[in-house]
């Protein structure tokens, strides 16, 4: 495995592998990796000749009072958690190299944004598509893999690749969670043991709206208050909850497939996010595996 800082060696090394006709499988992250990232560098250790994961904590996708300093950093467990999963290349470039002092370049999409995490987080999804063509410009993948768990990320960057006409396919893959429930994050690790317990609300509260979308509810305000009630009565200072349609992320008020929930909330100061996808009918993506009493 080789580790690499530097963005023009970085692409001398893509370049080598392309002139040998290899398949470029590529998991960006930003570190503090989980097993929601393992299952991404699995698929694409499956998919493609050579993996290249990269390292950034992307400054550009953080708000001035969010949590860049503090987010959660481990580069060498990160780096013994690419070796066991026998990827090729970890890309870790500075934030200096990727914004020198002289960066005027930036990425907007004008639609997507305007829903969901993108109306509390202004200028997120901006710092997102800017590093992401970034870094699609350097690592020239065959393939992409993103978690459904960032739902909106993955809708932004179909729409990115397509728009730009970006060469990689874009593959999402199912959210991880641990037993109770809970979707990975590295955002997780900010939870006290106490806050954790708050946390499963959520969770719980997206099989609330399978339920009753099951059941055939269509009013997604009913849906959507039984939802913030729950997370409420349990702690969670809800952000939004929302029935989206599942790929323009326009807002339902009749519940139709495909759709998705989605929610985000605070606990503590913990911001949290978690969805399910009704794909097509009979297919939830997403689904968290856990027994409740509704
Ligand atoms: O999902 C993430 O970890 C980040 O948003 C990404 C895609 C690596 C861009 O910084």
């Amino acid at each position: 495995m080789q580790v690499i800082r530097k963005i023009d060696k970085m692409k001398q090394e893509i370049e080598k592998i392309r002139g040998k006709k290899k398949t470029i499988g590529f998991v960006p992250t930003m570190g503090y990796l989980h097993d929601g990232h393992v299952k991404l560098i699995r698929e694409a250790r499956n998919s493609s000749d050579k993996v290249v994961v990269s390292i950034f904590v992307n400054p550009t996708q953080f708000g001035p009072q969010e949590d860049y300093e503090r987010y959660p950093r481990d580069e060498k467990r990160d780096l013994r958690i690419c070796k066991n999963e026998k990827v090729d290349y970890v890309f870790i470039p500075t934030a200096k190299d990727m914004y020198p002092d002289d960066f005027e370049t930036y990425v907007e999409l004008s639609k997507t944004p305007n829903h969901l995490c993108g109306l509390s987080r202004p200028g997120h999804f901006k710092g997102v598509a800017t590093v992401l063509v970034k870094l699609f410009n350097i690592v020239n993948p065959h393939i992409s893999f993103f978690g459904l768990k960032d739902f909106q990320q993955t809708v932004v960057v179909q729409k990115l690749v397509k728009d730009l006409n970006i060469g990689t396919k874009i593959k999402t893959v199912e959210t991880v969670r641990d037993k109770d429930g809970l979707a990975l994050s590295s955002r997780n690790s900010y939870l006290s043991d106490e806050e954790r317990i708050k946390a499963l609300s959520i969770p719980r509260s997206l099989i609330i709206a399978k339920k009753e979308i099951e059941n055939g509810e269509t009013d997604a305000e009913k849906i959507k208050n039984k939802m913030k009630k729950s997370l409420e009565e349990n702690g969670v200072k809800v952000d939004y909850v929302e029935i989206v349609d599942r790929n323009t992320l326009d807002e339902l008020k009749e519940v139709r497939i495909p759709c998705a929930v989605a929610v985000a909330g605070f606990v503590g100061k913990t911001r949290l996010i978690d969805n399910i996808i009704f794909e097509k009918k009979g297919k939830i993506l997403n689904l968290p595996k856990i027994k409740m009493e509704v």
